[in-house]
């Protein structure tokens, strides 16, 4: 592997530039390369972000470039395919976005690929799972943003609703990143108190955590409905996890990975809290959910791997 941080981001769209542009302000990546079957579309990108170099604060090579370069890249981040229109649910481009990732995967690993993926493609817990299949790397090394995003609203409503740092909220929502997604509020904390004793002590309705968690799965559809993309919230979601990766970081955060019988589930990648490092996940934390969570966590799981039957495994096998 490359000596230098180095990362692949396949896609030059709204959500793989947003992520590019947190780096290049951010810092921590040493070589940036972009590839898109739109090449032009990677040159302009490459040459208006390096525009931006003298006022970064690392130093960053930024290249269009091709699939051989991920040979010694450290991750390859995949946000290709067709994103949500108005109205549409992430669900419905799991055949279209399959097939690009099935193709985008295999040039990946000719080129002797040997490091992380991270995938943001939607629906993301069907697509890391797709990726996972074609490419034949360990699990653990195939990481999906998974509700990396969704813990991030929460966070950020929450911190509203209490007027507390967002940084102090250890909220997690967990299973699909979509309508189906869930928050175990008995594991919620700010600081080191539960949430739920908050709401008790300081006469919140109880009412107010289904309000929260509304806020977080509709925030796409209202998004996208108002400027016909979410871009800069996953772009930040991502640059969070390339670092966690990059930096060795051991770091819990929401991705999709796949379930080996945690959690009582097996056979796909789902949102749950993992350790992040160097390696990709090192270890999914397991919660005891209560019977209702745990429930909605089944439900969750069980469109997933309905979808892998029908709509995926046919593009894959
Ligand atoms: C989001 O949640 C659309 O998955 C994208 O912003």
């Amino acid at each position: 592997m490359n000596s230098k941080r180095k990362v692949v981001l396949v896609g030059a769209g709204f959500v793989g530039m947003s992520m590019a542009y947190s780096l290049l302000n951010q810092g921590g990546v040493e070589e940036l390369v972009l590839i898109d079957v739109n090449k032009d579309k990677t040159i302009g990108e490459e040459m208006d972000l390096s525009d931006g170099l003298p006022y970064s604060p690392h130093k960053m090579s930024i290249k269009a470039g091709d699939y051989a370069d991920c040979k010694d890249a450290n991750i390859v981040v995949i946000t290709a395919g067709l994103a949500q229109k108005p109205g549409q649910s992430r669900l419905e481009l799991a055949v279209a976005n399959a097939k690009i990732m099935k193709s985008i995967t295999e040039s990946v690993m000719e080129s002797g690929f040997k490091g992380i993926f991270i995938i943001a493609s939607n629906p993301v817990d069907l697509m890391s799972y797709v990726v996972a299949e074609v490419s034949g790397m360990p699990k653990s090394r195939v990481i999906g943003s998974g509700t990396v995003l969704d813990t991030a609203r929460l966070r950020y409503l929450i911190a509203e609703y209490l007027e507390v740092s967002s940084k102090n909220v250890h909220a997690y929502i967990l299973g699909e990143h979509g309508d189906s997604s869930l928050v175990p509020w008995e594991h919620c904390y700010v600081g080191c108190k539960k949430m739920i004793d908050i709401m008790k002590d300081n006469n919140h309705p109880m009412e107010d955590l289904k309000k929260i968690h509304d806020g977080v799965w509709q925030a796409a559809y209202k998004i996208i409905e108002k400027k016909k993309a979410t871009y800069y919230g996953i772009g930040m979601a991502l640059n969070r996890l390339v670092k966690a990766v990059l930096n060795d970081e051991n770091a819990i955060l929401t991705v999709s990975t796949y379930q080996n019988g945690e959690y009582g589930q097996e056979g796909m990648y789902i949102g749950v809290p993992a350790i992040i490092n160097k390696n990709g996940v090192k270890e999914i934390l397991e919660l005891k959910l209560n019977e209702e969570d745990q429930a909605k966590f089944n439900h969750s799981c069980e469109i997933m791997k309905q979808n892998i039957e029908n709509e995926i495994k046919p593009i894959i096998e």
